[in-house]
């Protein structure tokens, strides 16, 4: 069972995970986050589960949450942007778990834009942001992130056998859960008061450094339109720059990449 004790003992944030609540299962993390968000918890409030029976993916898909192996999680955000300005928190999300991975194991994974990461072409985090608008700002966003840490081989349902992995698969060791949580809120927290202070450079190049998509040919499913070409860049939104087929630009803030 994840301790919150130790988790505690570890925190070395300011705000970030400080305020927290702890279920040994709930549906989803995400879920439970905007119920409290609605009723007015403040940013850093953090929902923690060690099981989700409904855990959410993008795309309406749902999220493998088996108990006490991963960690499923959803932070409250109350950034002061309007909504249009959102994009870049998701490339912040992606690069804070990276870091934190990279502190807890010796791996590097890759970020596959917008932000799931992988780790010899097998996912092994993903993020879900879901934001609540206010007008044109943003009430509060919920910050959800499933990351497989202690799963081991064989483990995964046969779906998701060969395209998902765990950090105990790939580095034969258990992982520190604890440990681990109060780092990636560190990173979270770090990151995300740059982007609020626009100080957002060194996240940006970060993820330039570290991904698997610019310089591929892609395809961004958007459910009405296949966007096809070659990915060049991110811009400083996060947004992804594809020349297409006909050598236009094109700036994509949402989709899957395929
Ligand atoms: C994806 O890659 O499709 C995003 C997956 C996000 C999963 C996490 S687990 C914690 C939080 N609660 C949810 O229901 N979903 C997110």
């Amino acid at each position: 069972m994840f301790s919150l004790q130790k988790f505690r003992s570890y925190l070395s944030t300011k705000v970030f995970g400080h305020n927290i609540v702890f279920y040994k299962e709930t549906g989803s993390t995400n879920d439970q986050a905007r119920e409290f968000a609605r009723k007015g918890k403040p940013e850093g409030f953090l929902v923690l589960s060690d099981r989700q029976t409904s855990g959410k993916g993008r795309f309406s898909r749902t999220w493998y949450s088996p108990e006490k192996t991963g960690l499923y999680c959803s932070l409250i955000l109350r950034p002061p942007i309007p909504l249009s300005k959102i994009s870049p928190l998701t490339i912040l999300a992606g690069v804070a778990v990276l870091k934190t991975i990279q502190n807890e194991t010796s791996l590097t994974p890759l970020l596959k834009w917008p932000n799931d990461l992988l780790i010899n072409g097998k996912k092994v985090c993903g993020i879900l942001i879901e934001s609540a608008p206010k007008k044109n700002n943003v009430e509060f966003a919920i910050l959800g992130i499933g990351i497989n840490i202690n799963n081991n081989e064989g483990q995964f349902p046969d779906d998701l056998s060969t395209s998902s992995t765990s950090l105990k698969i790939e580095t034969g060791k258990d992982i520190n859960r604890e440990k681990f949580l109060s780092s990636l809120m560190f990173y979270l927290e770090k990151n995300y008061v740059g982007c609020l202070n626009e100080d957002n450079k060194g996240t940006l190049q970060f993820w330039r450094e570290h991904n698997d998509t610019v310089g591929k040919k892609v395809t961004v499913n958007q459910g009405k339109r296949l966007i096809t070409g070659l990915a060049k860049d991110i811009d400083e939104s996060g947004k992804l720059l594809i020349q297409l087929d006909n050598g236009n630009m094109e700036k994509v803030s949402s989709g899957e990449l395929e």
